[in-house]
C-alpha cells in the first residue's frame, strides 16, 4: 500500500492518475477509478453536452473522486466554455493544461473544487504552486500527445524541489511500475500514465492505434508541428504534439507547406483528418513509453501491474539502505 499526499489529499488508494487524454470517456474513467487510482475526462474537441453527459455518467458510476481535464487556451470550438460545464456539472477534481493556469485555478478554488495544474514549464509550475493549486504535474517531452520541452526527470527534480508543501505528479515516459517507484522515490506524490492507459480496451481509439502503441519501440514517436497542422491547430508557444510513427508521418515529414496546402483543401473542422481516417491511416498520440507498452490490456489489470511492480522496486530500493551485517 502506497500512501503519499496525493492519496490523503485526493481520496484515492494509489497514488496513480490516469493522464487527461483528449478522447477518455466514462468508460476508461470508471475502469481506472474502480481498480483505486485517479481517472481523468478528456474534454477537448468535446461538445459542452457531450461534457456534461460524460460528467454525468462516470458520477452515476462512482461516488468516488475522478478529475475533468480542461485545457486553458482557446483553440477548439466551445474550450472556453468547457470549465464552466466541468463546474456546473460537479467535477470532484479538474485538471488544468497548456496555457495561463491561473484563471481557470481561481475559479475553481472559489467553486471549491480540487485542481491539478499540468505545467510544461518551471514559469507555469511556480504559478501554479503561488496560485494554490493542489497538485502540480511536471510533464516532461517524452509524453505523448501535448507537451513541453523540458525532460521529466530534470524539470520533475526541480519542480520537487521548488513546491515545498505542494504535492507533485509526474508525467512523461512513465508506463511500468519501475518508472513508478523512480517518480516517487525521488518525492513525487503521484505517477500520471497516459500512453499505457490509451492502449487499454476501455479507452475510446481505433483498435489500429493500440496496436501502432504496443508495436512501438521508444524511437518511434515524432515531437513535430506536422501532428497539429493536420488539424490546422494552434498550440501556446513551446507546446507541440508527440505521436506514434505511422503511415501518415512517414508521408507526412517534412512537407509542411503540402500539408497546409492538403489540409485547406480538405476544409473544416477537421476534414483532413477524416479523410486520413477513412484512408485508413490517423494521427496516433502517443509517447515514447509506448516501447513498455507489451499488450492491450483491461485499465483495471494495467493499475493492479504498474502498482504492484512500483511497490516491488521501491521494497528492493529500501533494501539498499540496509546496514551492512554486524554494523548497528
Ligand atoms: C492520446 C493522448 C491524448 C492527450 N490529450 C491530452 C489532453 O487533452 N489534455 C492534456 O492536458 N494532456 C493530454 N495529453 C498528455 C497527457 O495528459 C500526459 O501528460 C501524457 O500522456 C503523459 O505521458 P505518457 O504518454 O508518456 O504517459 C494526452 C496524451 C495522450 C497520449
Amino acid at each position: 500500500m502506497l500512501s503519499t499526499e496525493f492519496t490523503r489529499r485526493f481520496g484515492v488508494q494509489h497514488p496513480l492518475i490516469q493522464a487527461g487524454m483528449a478522447e477518455a470517456g466514462p468508460d476508461i474513467v470508471l475502469a481506472v477509478c474502480g481498480a483505486g487510482a485517479l481517472g481523468s475526462l478528456g474534454t477537448i474537441g468535446k461538445t459542452p453536452d457531450q461534457v456534461a453527459g460524460e460528467i454525468a455518467a462516470v458520477r452515476t458510476g462512482t461516488s468516488g473522486p475522478f478529475a475533468v481535464n480542461v485545457v486553458t487556451f482557446d483553440w477548439a470550438p466551445f474550450a472556453s466554455r468547457l470549465l464552466d460545464v466541468a463546474l456546473e456539472a460537479g467535477a470532484p477534481v479538474v485538471t488544468l493544461s497548456f496555457g495561463d493556469p491561473l484563471p481557470g485555478l481561481a475559479r475553481c478554488r472559489a467553486a471549491g473544487v480540487q485542481t491539478i495544474v499540468q505545467a510544461q514549464d518551471s514559469e507555469t509550475a511556480l504559478a501554479a504552486i503561488a496560485g494554490g493549486a493542489d497538485l502540480v504535474i511536471a510533464q516532461g517531452n517524452e509524453a505523448g500527445g501535448h507537451t513541453g520541452r523540458r525532460g521529466t526527470l530534470n524539470f520533475a527534480a526541480e519542480v520537487i524541489e521548488a513546491a515545498g508543501e505542494t504535492p507533485v505528479g509526474v508525467a512523461g515516459g512513465i508506463a511500468t511500475g519501475r518508472a513508478m517507484a523512480g517518480v516517487l522515490a525521488m518525492g513525487a506524490a503521484a505517477a500520471v500514465v497516459g500512453t499505457r492507459f490509451k492502449a487499454t480496451v476501455e479507452f475510446p481509439a481505433p483498435q489500429s492505434q493500440k496496436e501502432e502503441i504496443v508495436a512501438a519501440g521508444g524511437a518511434d514517436t515524432l515531437y513535430d508541428t506536422i501532428n497539429d497542422e493536420a488539424y490546422s491547430m494552434v498550440w501556446p508557444r513551446g507546446i507541440t504534439g508527440r505521436v506514434i510513427r505511422n503511415s501518415f508521418t512517414e508521408k507526412w515529414e517534412g512537407r509542411h507547406a503540402e500539408l497546409q496546402e492538403a489540409v485547406a483543401a480538405a476544409g473544416q473542422p477537421y476534414g483532413f483528418v477524416r479523410q486520413l481516417f477513412q484512408a485508413g491511416t490517423t494521427v496516433n498520440w502517443g509517447g515514447e513509453s509506448a516501447s513498455l507498452v507489451k499488450a492491450v490490456q483491461p485499465a483495471a489489470e494495467v493499475v493492479a501491474e504498474i502498482v504492484r511492480e512500483a511497490e516491488g522496486h521501491l521494497r528492493a530500493a529500501a533494501a539498499l539502505l540496509a546496514l551492512p551485517s554486524g554494523a548497528r
